[in-house]
């Protein structure tokens, strides 16, 4: 099996789990507010600077360097929605200390580990155009968005997200690792699971209160 289907298959469990992690679980079933959906943008903030940074200065990198989209840049979409949703005020609100723990992460790969970029361009790209455009067929309908709001989970420069994917997916098998940099790649895509599932944790905690008796009910509930 090559890149594409190993990390497909090393990472399905934490998959599974990240989607039935309560905050998803809300977003899924509309149960999210807008200043809610807000902090998740926000706390992603961090997130896509520090990533697009390192992927950038590592355009030339032989391995990195070959993962590099300029399409797939998100940060100047995030901070548009944010502007939309909450005015200025968005830069007021607090940041997961796990969002910060993320940043810094991809901030020690970008100079010591480049290789191990693939693995988080991976899950957050390909899963922004995989599960994140579900989400962003919920926000607009729960959440009364249309274009503005939305633009995180819009690609200008992709006609098709599917055609793209493929194509994602066979430059990372034509990627040349040695065997254990693949085996690198493969342990950091469960660890930026395991980080945006903390992230997700951190957000959970409002949301739970607002929520209050039907939160445990959510809880004992499938996706
Ligand atoms: C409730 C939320 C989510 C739903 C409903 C969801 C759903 C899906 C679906 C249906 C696919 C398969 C698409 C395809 O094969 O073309 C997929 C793929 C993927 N998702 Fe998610 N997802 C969710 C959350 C997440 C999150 C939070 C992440 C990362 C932080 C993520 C990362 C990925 C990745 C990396 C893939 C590509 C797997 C591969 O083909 O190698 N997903 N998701």
């Amino acid at each position: 099996m090559e890149l594409a289907g190993k990390l497909k298959e090393h990472t399905s469990v934490v998959h599974r789990q990240t989607e039935n992690s309560f905050f998803m679980k809300c977003f899924i079933r509309g149960m999210l507010e807008r200043e809610e959906y807000a902090r998740l943008l926000a706390s992603l903030w961090p997130l896509y600077e520090s990533l697009e940074d390192a992927m950038r200065r590592n355009r030339t990198h032989r391995i990195a360097g070959k993962l590099y989209f300029r399409e797939l840049e998100r940060l100047q979409n995030l901070e548009e929605d944010l502007q939309y949703l909450m005015g200025s005020r968005w830069k007021e609100i607090p940041v997961p200390d796990a969002s910060k723990a993320y940043a810094a992460r991809l901030r020690e790969l970008m100079i010591d580990h480049p290789h191990r970029l693939v693995a988080h361009a991976y899950v957050r790209y390909l899963g922004d155009l995989s599960g994140g455009q579900i989400l962003k067929k919920i926000a607009s309908k729960t959440l009364g968005l249309d274009r503005q709001g939305l633009r995180f989970y819009h690609f200008d420069g992709i006609v098709d997200a599917d055609t793209f994917k493929t194509s994602y997916r066979a430059r990372l098998d034509s990627l040349p690792v040695s065997e254990e940099e693949e085996k690198d790649i493969l342990e950091e895509a469960l660890l930026s699971f395991e980080m945006n599932g903390h992230i997700f944790q951190e957000l959970e905690g409002p949301v739970r209160q607002r929520l209050g008796p039907k939160a445990a009910a959510l809880e004992t509930a499938g996706a």
